[in-house]
């Protein structure tokens, strides 16, 4: 193994520091035999993460791993459209691992198994899902308030495919239900092969900041297995002081990354002791805008116009899109209408300063309802 969570932690106790260029942060990690070019992944957006997304992602460098949109289990075995479009994918779209969710042992194991027939190389399960409705169900968060259950069913895919298993979840159901450690420590007996600690609880939806502490106490009850830290990543500096803070493996960026597409890019120059900031030029943020929407096209077709106008709030000012352009690109219905926004865009680029946004667009309500 390239490197585990108690040696990171070893690391950053005896630096003290954000390493710039220290040699785990720089080295690729293993993560159930695949080894992941970085440690820096993309958390799963619904919604958002789709093929389009993560090749444009993978283009500009950085990324080390890669994660589906969360796909219901029967859903997939019973291969239903909407759900082999999220795990549509392609040679150039690796390493990728597919998030699967159910309260229901049975289907799980037949998502796993369709997925190792398939061709798939590795498993997330989702234990951190805070919808209503897949809670009643018990699946997502509510997995984590039976920590036996969820072990026994995380078990019995294991058990049924040779994929590595990995399992996404929060710090606990709420304040009064911590469970991520007592949990991580159970599901690395059993042979997961990494764990993602988002570090809110279920009950916080997104709201409150990021209880590191939460995570790194994950981090210290686990032996070696992996815990890829996330929450509120959007900056190079984030994602060191997260490493420093927890000592995890890895880091995984959702939201950073559609405030920032070249976050990976960036956090990885620094790793490996890039003293500038990367910046990219007008030409590239561009470029970024047409190839995420013709990858879009390319699998969606027409329907790809209705479902890139939700990128433009992310996108606007970070790639110095005129307001008014981005209003257009939240409305604009054919393809012949994309390229004129672009054209103009091309034109009037300079007009809107360039930021990384800090404030978070188009958050999830809450717990309940919504992601
Ligand atoms: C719009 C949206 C969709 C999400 N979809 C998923 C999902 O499908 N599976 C999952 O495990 N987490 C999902 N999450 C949670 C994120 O993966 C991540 O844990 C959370 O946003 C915190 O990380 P961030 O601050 O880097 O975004 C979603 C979050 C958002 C905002």
């Amino acid at each position: 193994m390239a490197g585990t969570a108690t040696q990171g932690a070893e690391l950053y106790r005896k630096t003290g520091t954000a390493p710039l260029a220290g040699p785990l942060v720089a080295s690729p990690i293993v993560i159930g035999g695949r080894t992941l070019p970085t440690r820096f992944f993309l958390a799963p957006l619904a919604g958002y993460t789709h093929l389009a997304f993560r090749l444009v992602l993978r283009g500009i460098g950085g990324l080390g791993l890669a994660t589906t949109d969360l796909v219901l289990a029967s859903m997939l075995w019973s291969e239903r459209r909407k759900s082999l479009d999220l795990v549509e994918t392609c040679p150039d779209d690796r390493p990728l691992s597919v998030q699967i969710f159910s309260g229901e042992t049975g289907h799980l194991v037949k998502a796993a198994i369709w997925l190792q027939e398939h061709g798939y190389e590795s498993i997330d399960i989702n234990m951190g899902c805070p919808m209503a409705k897949v809670n009643s169900s018990g699946g997502g968060a509510r997995l984590m308030c039976n920590v036996e259950g969820a072990v026994s069913m995380v078990s019995r895919v294991i058990d049924a495919v040779k994929l590595p298993v990995t399992v996404k979840m929060r710090l606990g159901w709420d304040a009064s239900m911590i469970t991520a450690p007592e949990l991580a420590v159970a599901l690395e007996d059993i042979g997961v092969a990494a764990v993602t600690v988002h570090g809110r609880t279920r009950s916080q939806g997104f709201h409150g900041t990021v209880d590191r502490e939460g995570i790194r106490q994950t981090v210290a009850a686990v032996r070696s297995m992996p815990i890829i830290a996330n929450g509120d990543v959007r900056t190079t500096d984030d994602a060191f002081s997260m490493m420093r803070e927890t000592g995890c493996a890895a880091v995984a960026i959702g939201r950073g990354a559609m405030l920032d597409p070249w976050i990976f890019r960036r956090i990885q120059g620094r790793a490996n002791g890039e003293t500038d900031v990367y910046e990219p030029t007008a030409d590239e943020q561009i470029a970024f805008l047409s190839d995420h929407f013709s990858l879009m096209a390319r699998q969606y077709d027409d329907f790809a116009c209705l479902m890139f106008r939700k990128f433009a709030a992310w996108y606007g000012s970070r790639l110095g899109i005129p307001e008014d352009l981005e209003d257009r690109l939240r409305r604009f219905e054919s393809f012949a209408e994309f390229d004129e926004i672009v054209r103009q865009i091309r034109l009037r680029h300079g007009e809107r300063m360039c930021s990384v946004p800090t404030a978070l667009v188009k958050t999830p309500n809450g717990p309940v309802e919504h992601w």
